[in-house]
């Protein structure tokens, strides 16, 4: 980002940022934080340094950042960290999955929980903006995907309620919290903004893996369960999204529901573009199931580009970004190409293992997938090996293994000669009062976790 786009706002504008942990709530603090506002992060628990030290560390936090304990069940929780502030940026949201009472358990307190923090903003008479980080959810869940989406489109009701596909009582959650946000908002003086990101990719310093990467990356990580989710993809930087939340905030007509989504490829593009930029990485070329000349889905951000935002960045900027992050973090290889020289090599992730050997003449290969990956002489499950798993979530009208299913082991990747977390591992960290921050698609509740808090 440079400088000159650094507009400095009137002296101390407080700002409240729920949900603050996450992969965008982490990226939109360090943002607000460089333009000088003063920013107040809430969190379930402060106190808990290992989901609040990249917050702590930031540029500027000593003086401009404090951190609030506040909890979406609990009725006044934000009303003094958003007394003050001029505007509440949403970006928490509660889910259970595994509920046995959906409709108490998840979509109630959902929208609860958003009308509570619009019932805070309304008792602190300063919030003048509350800006609701959506899903593209409440956008295109329906029965046949159409060429473009724009505002105007809300995800079928109806046919989610029929389908009830695994995650469909977040979509309805989603969906019922914006609607009556806005009602609610229209008898305060509050303006309501509701943002739908599609897939965000980038990069970031969280210390857990962004969910919505494990949808970005399943083409290097051959985690097939992904795939129809990128089928028809739609995708947007961190960054980007980030300075849309902040753009909205600042323009003065900014008001109703925005898609933020910069660009639409299909699977075959998004790997064709890795595979021309990383070619250190083994990508399909063909998915099975899917059309080569699928159509694209586009999702419009004609509205928000109207009001003069432009976005910055490619989707090899997007892709570089989630790489490097996850590759300095040892969440991801530096390689899972398969080296030969007409020899037999062993993969990267495949190394050490008995049943695959990897042979490169084209011949009866165990693929990558396949292999077991035994570091530490014990043999784990590798951690590209997703696929296998069982339960299944259900998005636009599809079948999908969730991504925390391909999450529940606990492998650990070599890399650079030193272990590190493995992608499962570090989703598979109980992160209760964390959002963790997921565009797009559910993340079905942790098998051991109460609740998450997360961002679709
Ligand atoms: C903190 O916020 C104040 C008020 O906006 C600003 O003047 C100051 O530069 C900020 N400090 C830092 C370290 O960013
Ligand atoms: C979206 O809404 C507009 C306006 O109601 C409508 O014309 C269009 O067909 C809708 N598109 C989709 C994809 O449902």
């Amino acid at each position: 980002m440079s400088l000159e786009t650094v507009a400095a706002p009137p002296p101390a504008t407080i700002v409240c940022v729920t949900g603050a942990s996450g992969f965008i709530g982490s990226w939109i603090i360090m943002r607000l934080l460089e333009r000088g506002y003063v920013v107040r992060a809430t969190v379930r628990d402060p106190g808990d340094s290992k989901k609040v030290k990249h917050l702590i560390e930031l540029p500027g936090a000593d003086t401009n950042l404090t951190l609030w304990k506040a909890d979406m069940n609990i009725e006044g929780s934000y009303d003094e960290a958003v007394q003050g502030c001029e505007c509440v940026f949403h970006m928490a949201t509660p889910m259970d999955f595994e509920s046995d009472d959906p409709e108490n358990e998840v979509i109630k307190p959902t929208v609860d929980g958003m009308l509570s923090i619009m019932r805070s903003c309304t008792k602190a008479k300063t919030v003048k903006k509350l800006i609701f980080t959506n899903s593209a959810g409440t956008l295109n869940v329906e029965e046949h995907q159409k060429p473009v989406y724009n505002e105007a489109n809300w995800s079928d009701l109806d046919f989610i309620y029929s389908k009830k596909m695994t995650g469909w009582m977040y979509f309805v959650s989603k969906i019922l919290a914006e609607k009556e946000a806005m009602k609610a908002a229209k008898e305060s003086n509050i303006n309501f903004i509701s943002i739908i990101p599609p897939v965000v990719v980038g990069p970031f310093f969280m210390p857990t893996f962004p969910p919505s990467l494990i949808t970005a990356l399943s083409p290097i990580t051959g985690n097939e369960a992904h795939y129809s989710i990128i089928k028809q993809g739609q995708f947007v930087h961190v960054d980007d999204l980030c300075e849309a939340h902040i753009f909205l905030f600042e323009h003065p007509e900014a008001e109703g529901r925005y898609i933020c989504s910069s660009h639409d490829a299909t699977i075959y593009d998004i790997a064709k573009m890795i595979g021309e930029n990383w070619p250190e990485y083994h990508i399909p070329t063909e998915f099975e199931g899917i059309d080569k000349d699928i159509a694209v889905v586009s999702f419009s951000s004609k509205k928000l580009m109207d009001m003069g935002f432009s976005f910055k960045y490619t989707l090899e900027d997007m892709y570089r970004g989630a790489i490097e992050s996850c590759r300095e973090k040892g969440m991801l290889p530096f390689s899972t190409q398969i080296h030969t020289n007409g020899e037999n090599k062993e993969s990267l992730l495949n190394s050490q293992e008995k049943h695959s050997q990897i042979n490169t003449n084209g011949e009866n290969k165990d693929s990558i997938l396949n292999s077991q990956i035994n570091t530490n002489g014990e043999n784990k499950d590798p951690i590209l090996n997703s696929h296998d798993k069982h339960s299944q979530i259900h998005t636009n009208g599809e079948n999908e293994e969730s991504i925390l299913n391909s999450q529940e082991k606990h492998s650990q990747i070599r890399t650079n000669g030193e272990n590190k977390e493995s992608i499962f591992d570090s989703l598979e960290k109980h992160d209760t009062d964390n959002n963790q921050e997921k565009e797009l698609l559910p993340i079905p509740k942790e098998k051991h976790a109460d609740r998450q808090e997360m961002q679709i």
